[in-house]
């Protein structure tokens, strides 16, 4: 029977604009994602059982990092909302993941794997849905899903993060150093410490906003990476869930204090956190920093995986479908 494969990548977001809460739950929002080389792996076969519209009947397999129960894994959301989408049966699938990104951490690793897991089912199942239906059942399992079912390598994410334009990820090779604490942080957590916080916030969501038009433009210009290194200070404050991820985890200012002064270069915050990052012009200068930073004091080394991954499109697409017997 043919294993189908696919490569989920993580993302990081270079800028993430927040405005206030809406009807519906979620935040309107303004951000750029871009795809990290680093990525999980996910495989899917045909159990062999009989084609059903039974959303419980895929089963999954974790190895790797912890991801938490597999019942709750969004891989099987996905199975099941492409099988209600389509709303005929289908043999069940046997997914299998290779958990290498941190989960909980703002990389995206989960909304990647369920995207991922839309692929394989999809062609499992002889399923080729248009670009709009794709991005509207993977905007039914969560908001970053459809950036990762894009398939771009960067793109301006607006709506709750639903509405994509995709866009040139920066020239050459750039890199990135992941700093990720621990223990990670549950995003609705971050997003409603941001609503306690909001009416003292000032014109912290212009400057998001600001920043990241300049950045679409720069981008759509072809933006090399050493000119996306120079912009890292404008990027570093242009994320609005700093202030209340730091409200959650005050520790972490004063790990970006100390990575910051190490480093002699500013830390990004990815998404709602708690990761880290910084922007390298290639992957070499990226291990080059961890190998220095490996040199820091062991209490902080314990808390906190270093991680070097190229970043943007030389890296490699997301999805490579070789089916295997
Ligand atoms: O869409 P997803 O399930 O990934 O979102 C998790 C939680 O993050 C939501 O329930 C919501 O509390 C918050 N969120 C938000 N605005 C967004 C995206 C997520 O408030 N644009």
């Amino acid at each position: 029977m043919t294993t189908r494969r696919a490569a989920a990548p993580a993302k990081v977001n270079l800028t993430l604009a927040v405005s206030q809460r809406r009807p519906d739950g979620y935040h309107d929002l303004s951000s750029i994602l871009v795809r990290l080389a680093l990525a999980d792996r996910l495989t899917a076969r045909p159990t062999g059982d009989a084609p059903t519209l039974a959303g419980g009947a895929d089963r999954l397999g974790v190895s790797g990092l912890p991801a938490g129960p597999a019942a709750d894994n969004l891989v099987l959301r996905a199975a099941a909302a492409l099988r209600a989408h389509v709303g005929r049966a289908q043999p069940p699938l046997e997914f299998r993941l290779a958990k290498v990104v941190p989960v909980a951490a703002g990389l995206g690793g989960g909304s990647s794997d369920a995207a991922a897991a839309l692929a394989v089912a999809s062609r499992a199942w002889g399923i080729a849905l248009d670009r709009a239906s794709r991005l509207r059942v993977a905007a039914m399992v969560g908001s970053d899903v459809p950036f990762f079912a894009l398939g771009a390598a960067a793109a301006w994410a607006t709506g709750r993060g639903e509405r994509l334009a995709a866009l040139p990820a920066p020239a050459g090779a750039p890199a990135c150093v992941l700093a990720v604490p621990r223990e990670g942080v549950a995003t609705a957590a971050v997003f409603e410490a941001f609503d306690r916080l909001r009416p003292g916030r000032g014109d912290a969501r212009e400057r998001a906003e600001a920043a990241t038009q300049r950045l679409v433009s720069g981008l759509r210009t072809g933006l090399p990476a050493d000119e996306l290194v120079g912009r890292a200070a404008e990027l570093r404050d242009a994320n609005d869930l700093w202030a209340a991820l730091v409200a959650l985890r005050p520790g972490l200012e004063q790990l970006r204090a100390t990575l910051e002064s190490r480093t002699r270069r500013p830390w990004l915050l990815s998404g709602s956190g708690p990761t880290l990052f910084a922007l390298y012009a290639s992957l070499a200068e990226a291990r080059g920093a961890v190998q220095e930073l490996g040199s820091w004091s062991t209490d902080q080394r314990d808390g906190v995986r270093l991680i070097a991954t190229g970043l943007g499109a030389a890296h490699g697409g997301p999805i490579d479908t070789g089916g295997t017997a």
